[in-house]
């Protein structure tokens, strides 16, 4: 069972190294994977991946690969070497892309585990329409992670929401990884298909990400703290409803 520092990941979205290094250091005690997007990664490159091993954290590089499959598997290739222990790419980019990338991990005999990214967790069935998918953002998600799951990707990305459907219908093995985690009460910004920490736990999230609820806070390591806390607590409710079944 991953401790609960092992299933809080921190959005590191800062236009600096500097500022990253500055809120990780003060969250390091409750969050065991930072999370490396867009933004930090096109700024600082791969010296902000360097921020894992001089903190002793697992790095997610959040690139959500989407290309032509030789492209990708290049690119989960040099992934690879940097030394992240997550990658995402997008399931939409199709079974050939998803096979290759995966191919490419046990061909390099890489520490990568590769998240398919399924519905992003700021878009609704509205949005969904306008793109020309006619079904559920459910519905889409899942047959999402089903193809990615086939194509030899261990883990997904999800809403929290659908978690427990993915484990259900994908399998059991699925490694799953919710953003989209709000304190109850709490504004949503652009996520529309959010959930507590404490309901993705228990819908069965292996890995949480959190970003702004921690970086916009007023105290970021109570944050992570309250939030780990409030992982920590809906394990323990897990185990003892597994104990009792
Ligand atoms: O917690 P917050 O909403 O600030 O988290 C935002 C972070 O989660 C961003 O780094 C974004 O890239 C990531 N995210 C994601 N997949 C989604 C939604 C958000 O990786 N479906």
């Amino acid at each position: 069972m991953l401790s609960p520092r092992h299933r809080l990941a921190f959005a590191l979205d800062y236009p600096s190294l500097r500022e990253a290094r500055r809120t990780a250091e003060k969250v390091r005690d409750h969050v065991g994977v930072l999370k490396v997007g867009l933004e930090l990664f096109t700024r600082e490159g791969p010296k902000a991946v360097a921020l894992g091993s001089e903190l002793g954290s697992d790095i997610f590089l959040d690139l959500k690969l989407c290309d032509i499959p030789e492209t990708v598997e290049r690119a989960v290739a040099a992934a690879g070497e940097l030394g992240v222990r997550f990658l995402t790419l997008h399931a939409s980019g199709g079974r050939r892309m998803l096979e290759r990338a995966a191919r490419r991990v046990d061909r390099d005999k890489s520490e990568v585990t590769l998240l398919a990214v399924t519905v992003l967790t700021s878009l609704d069935e509205e949005d969904l329409a306008a793109i020309g998918i006619g079904s559920s953002a459910e519905e889409q998600a899942l047959r999402l992670a089903r193809l990615a799951w086939e194509a030899g990707i261990p883990g997904i990305v999800c809403s929290p929401m659908e978690a427990r459907s993915m484990r259900q219908a994908v399998h059991t093995k699925l490694y799953l990884v919710t953003p989209g985690i709000r304190a109850p009460g709490s504004p949503a910004y652009d996520q529309k298909r959010t959930a507590t920490a404490s309901e993705a736990v228990s819908a069965g999230a292996d890995l949480l990400v959190v970003g702004r609820a921690i970086r916009d806070a007023a105290d970021p390591a109570a944050a992570a703290w309250q939030i780990s806390r409030e992982i920590e607590s809906a394990l323990s409710s897990a185990e003892a409803d597994e104990r009792r079944s």
